[in-house]
């Protein structure tokens, strides 16, 4: 599978609008139906998000962070001063902090589709880095996008934490990792999160937590579906679904239809049947071996790994061929 990289501007707040009702009309009309992930991060979205990350049971957060407190700042240790911080689905940023805090970073572009996570960002990295120039780009990270005017001779250094780049199956993950290394240049850096494969229980758990937080991460796609595009759907009629798919490696995330129902969106009208789902997004698992071979097909080379003592999550710095 591969990913369709998107040519329109996703920096126009009307783009944005007719794109979700564009691909949830794809999405429902296909079999199985799915939503696209990315559309979760609306305001609200972006805020459950951040709980989420506050959870017992999510442990990539707390322990990816960990593992850039320990040894962040070294991994950036030969990076020119004056170098430029690329971070992919930057959120609230905090993660970027440990990176900042190496003081060989003079630029910093923040790349999200949620205008609100970046803009609250964006304020508090200017109080506690205040000689750091920020430039924040609204936009879709796997969109045809241009970086802002680069410093001269600045080194560029990418950063995608939270294992974001689960959220993509292995073919797209591995047309994006292509897109960032074109994005970046040659020579680049890319510091990436990558969750790593554990036992069903712990991964079902952190994605299906006992204060209903990811359950209402995972609703809030069809409050959104009626707050920006007047959908008629009764949301209550719906359930959260995680389910680890052991051949695939990954977490699945369904909204379960708990009867014969309809959605009405955009003119048009679609059924569901008891039980049936909408997945709503992946969350994939790898290996560090795995993941670098996947990276290798994508033109990148590790060179280093870092992950926990119980092997929960890794972080790993790459190099662009
Ligand atoms: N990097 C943060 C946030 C991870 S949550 C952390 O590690 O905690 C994923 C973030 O990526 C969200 O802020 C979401 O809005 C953003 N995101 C998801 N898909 C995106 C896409 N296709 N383009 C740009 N941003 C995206
Ligand atoms: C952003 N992304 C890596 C999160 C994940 O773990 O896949 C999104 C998420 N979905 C449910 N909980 C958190």
């Amino acid at each position: 599978m591969s990913i369709a990289f998107r040519k329109t501007d996703a920096t126009r707040s009307d783009h944005r609008l007719s794109e979700f009702a564009e691909a949830v009309i794809a999405g429902l009309s296909s079999n199985p139906k799915t939503l696209p992930c990315r559309f979760f991060y609306d305001a609200r979205g972006s805020d459950l998000f951040e709980e989420i990350t506050r959870l017992p049971e999510y442990y990539p957060t707390r322990v990816e962070t960990g593992i850039l407190e320990r040894g962040g700042a070294a991994l950036i240790d030969d990076v020119a001063e004056g170098a430029t911080l690329v971070e992919f689905g930057s959120g609230s940023s905090i993660k970027t902090e440990m990176l900042l805090r190496n003081g060989r970073i003079s630029s910093y572009v923040p790349i999200d589709v949620s205008q609100s996570a970046l803009a609250e960002a964006e304020a508090r990295l200017r109080l506690l880095f205040p000689g750091l120039d920020i430039q924040p780009l609204v936009a879709d990270f796997t969109a045809d996008i241009r970086l802002p005017p680069l410093e001269r001779g600045s080194q560029v250094v990418g950063f995608f934490p939270g294992s974001t780049i689960g959220n993509f199956t292995p073919g797209e993950a591995r047309d994006l990792l292509r897109h960032m290394a074109r994005l970046l240049g040659p020579g680049s850096r890319l510091v990436i999160g990558v969750d790593l494969q554990k036992k069903r229980e712990t991964l079902v758990a952190a994605y299906d937590d006992s204060a209903g937080v990811t359950a209402a991460f995972n609703l809030n796609l069809l409050h959104r579906m009626r707050r920006e595009l007047g959908a008629r759907v009764n949301v209550e009629n719906f359930g959260h679904r995680a389910v680890y798919n052991e051949t695939e490696h990954r977490i699945e995330m369904h909204l379960v239809s708990r009867e014969t129902q309809a959605i009405e969106v955009a003119g048009e009208s679609f059924s569901l049947a008891q039980g049936e789902t909408i997945h709503t997004e992946n969350s994939c698992k790898y290996t560090p071996e795995g993941f670098a071979d996947l990276a290798a097909g994508a033109g990148w080379r590790v060179r280093r790994v870092l992950t926990d003592d119980e092997r929960l999550f890794s972080v790993m710095l790459l190099e662009a061929d």
